[in-house]
């Protein structure tokens, strides 16, 4: 079937050219999914009142001009997802919903649904290990400059944001704090930001029904414009990904345990083989979840508190 006669199609402007350009250069397309009944603020606020404990961040930053500093973890107790939704509308927060397809199968469908679509245009293109985030969140907020591990596209469903994606070369991310990364290892610091990276980001202005796909490990950074926001997130391995993921995890060893330096990057030849040896011998497990992370929520939500954000005596929980 010829999929430019497809009506049911997720991605609406495809070009056959772009399957040279997806995950090689940034890549902004239109999608039908912001018309999605899953969207619609009754399928939200059904799907937050759905969501555990684990399956959810709410986090909170100062409003600054620029680089946002450290967010703050909180949580939601007591409030309906409509609840929710209004403090969104009105605050300063953001909401990740972390594994809605866990939460209610039709996102997961939808998942699946677009990844389908993408391997039927990109030939060789083969995705595992696929994940969606949604994030609800507040007029103006914005995202700090930071890389993901994962291959990773945003797609605007409500609102608009600006997206600025950097290329995922020195000097906007150095070796070191990709394989910081890798391991689990960066801290706030390792991924500096300066005001002149700008200069050479794409920047993108992302209306409801736009979508982004960029290189591996890319520099990020969002701001959202005068309205509240619903996105969200889709990520992905490939075989060419985990071999990248592997050979930054073994020079991430070799650097911090070794002191080696001048690491090549290469996934071909005997180099990289020994390295994918190195990385079983510190029992390298590929893709699976490193080690528990420990966040520690300070505030609750809260539709009368200024910003819908209200101070409580931190403590700790680990997911
Ligand atoms: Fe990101």
């Amino acid at each position: 079937m010829n999929m430019t006669m497809r009506s049911d199609q997720i991605i609406t402007d495809w070009q056959p050219h772009y399957a040279s350009l997806f995950g090689n250069h940034a890549l902004a397309l239109s999608h039908s999914l912001a018309s999605s009944p899953l969207f619609s603020d009754d399928a939200l606020a059904a799907l937050i009142d759905k969501t555990p404990r684990e399956g959810y961040h709410v986090n909170y930053s100062q409003k600054t001009p620029g680089n946002p500093p450290k967010r703050r973890e909180g949580e939601i107790k007591g409030l309906s997802g409509r609840d929710v939704l209004d403090v969104v509308r009105n605050g300063n927060i953001w909401v990740n919903l972390t594994s809605p397809a866990q939460t209610d199968p039709a996102y997961g469908k939808m998942l699946d649904g677009l990844y389908d679509e993408f391997e039927e245009r990109v030939p060789g293109f083969k995705s595992y290990k696929r994940n969606l985030t949604i994030l609800i969140s507040s007029p103006n907020v914005s995202v700090k400059y930071h890389s993901d591990v994962p291959g990773q596209s945003l797609w605007q469903v409500r609102g608009t944001k600006k997206l600025y994606v950097y290329p995922n070369t020195q000097p906007f991310i150095s070796q070191p704090a990709l394989e910081k990364l890798i391991l689990g290892q960066l801290r706030e610091t390792d991924m500096p930001y300066e005001s002149w990276y700008d200069d050479y980001a794409q920047v993108y202005t992302l209306d409801a029904g736009k979508m982004i796909h960029w290189p591996l490990n890319g520099p990020h950074r969002v701001v959202n414009e005068g309205m509240l926001n619903v996105s969200f997130t889709t990520e992905h391995w490939t075989n060419e990904l985990r071999k990248h993921y592997a050979v930054n995890y073994a020079n991430g060893i070799l650097r911090s345990k070794l002191g080696m330096q001048n690491l090549s990057q290469q996934v071909t030849g005997a180099s990289y083989l020994a390295k994918l040896g190195l990385a079983g011998l510190v029992k390298f497990t590929p893709l699976n979840p490193q080690k528990q992370k420990v966040y520690t929520v300070d505030f609750t939500v809260d539709p009368l508190a200024a910003e819908g954000v209200r101070d409580i005596e931190g403590y700790t929980f680990s997911k």
